[in-house]
């Protein structure tokens, strides 16, 4: 059986003032009118074998997500488990290896997407998955790689080692979130890729690498299940014993320390669209390395994306900017800098 379980936490903070607190990047639209969580659930459902998916996200976005989700993918069997607080991906995915152990059994996998990436070949993406199945079924930790293009320090790097049949290659090593140093020469030498954040495993495999790597997060997750009413639907993770699970990442708590992991290489069209850069790299420029989205002038400008959402934006003469305006607030960054506009959340929150 492979279950996909849909990760849904942060604010994406990066992608300000169209992402939010309120309307975070899942419920952010593409250009086509559907919603990432849209897409991200109907690309789920395609691989989804027993016609079930499982999101785990915070009990203030579980109505919407419900909603999008009978857009994007009607036929199947949508459930959820519901997280008091967030406590990063670690608790998440332990606590939904638990739900599909009690109901599809411990050698089911789970096929972990975050829902607010992209992926632009769905054919390319459901035939990495194929491989990435049979490999966890066989109980390896396994995730998706792609391509490095930049020294992108928000990323995972893997070092992959010899193949498996050709359904993949075993991982050498594997290095979260990288200093820059590190990220340049990792790219330089051809020899890694990027994790991207898309992992196929079994239940039984994965509760054993964390009882090895993380027992304390797994001992408090465990607690957790046994505290909550895990038949109802959706199923809300008891808040007093998850506050309590020390929050860490899948990356540092097991994907760093595991010892039978691989990787299955894939060229999926894929992006994170982490960042302002990312997003208008999915546009086409023009001749002047210009994006405009929405409604926009520019005027002798290069390589500036606009994006008007609520009125029309003009520049002129400007060079390497980012401007995004939603009518209640209006962001302008340099290029380069876009990865910088948390601060600005930061700012904001602070003030609140
Ligand atoms: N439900 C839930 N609860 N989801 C969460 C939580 C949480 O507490 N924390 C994060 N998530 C979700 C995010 O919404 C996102 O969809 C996914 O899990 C990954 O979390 P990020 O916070 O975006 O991780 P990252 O971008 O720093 O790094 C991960 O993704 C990179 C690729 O985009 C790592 O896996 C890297 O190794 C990887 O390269
Ligand atoms: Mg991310």
């Amino acid at each position: 059986a492979l279950i996909p379980v849909i990760l849904s936490g942060g604010a994406g903070t990066r992608l300000w003032p169209v992402s939010r607190r309120a309307h975070p990047k899942p419920f952010m639209r593409l250009a086509s009118g559907q919603t990432l969580a849209e897409t991200t659930v109907e690309r789920a459902s395609r691989v989804a074998s027993q016609g079930v998916t499982l999101t785990v996200t915070g009990r203030d976005y579980y109505f919407l997500t419900r909603d999008l989700y009978q857009q994007g993918a009607p036929e199947t069997e949508h459930h959820f488990l519901l997280e008091p607080e967030g406590r990063n991906t670690a608790p998440a995915i332990a606590a939904a290896a638990l739900w599909v152990e009690s109901r599809f059994g411990e050698d089911a996998c789970l096929l972990v997407q975050p829902a607010d990436h992209l992926v632009r070949n769905v054919a390319a993406f459901e035939q990495a998955v194929t491989k990435a199945h049979a490999l966890a079924s066989e109980g390896w930790l396994t995730c998706l790689g792609i391509q490095p293009t930049h020294p992108e320090t928000g990323f995972g790097y893997i070092r992959a080692g010899s193949a498996i049949e050709d359904r993949g290659l075993s991982i050498e090593a594997f290095v979260e979130k990288p200093d820059l140093e590190t990220a340049r020469r990792y790219v330089e030498s051809g020899q890694y890729l990027w994790n991207a954040g898309m992992f196929c495993l079994r239940a039984r495999t994965l509760l054993d690498a964390m009882a090895e790597h993380a027992p304390d997060i797994l001992a408090g997750v465990r607690e957790t299940w046994q505290a909550s009413s895990t038949d109802q639907e959706p199923l809300e993770l008891d808040s007093v014993r998850f506050a309590r699970v020390r929050a860490d990442s899948i990356d540092f708590a097991i994907m760093e320390k595991a010892r039978k992991r691989a990787v299955v290489p894939v060229d999926c069209g894929w992006s994170d669209i982490g960042s302002w850069q990312a997003i208008s790299e999915l546009y086409e420029t023009d001749a002047l390395g210009n994006r405009v989205q929405g409604e926009g002038v520019l005027v002798d400008s290069r390589n500036t994306f606009v994006q008007g959402e609520k009125r029309l934006v003009a520049a002129v003469g400007v060079d390497n900017l980012v401007i995004v305006d939603t009518g209640d607030a209006v962001l302008v960054a340099s290029r380069e800098r876009a990865q910088e506009v948390k601060a600005v959340v930061d700012e904001l929150t602070r003030q609140d």
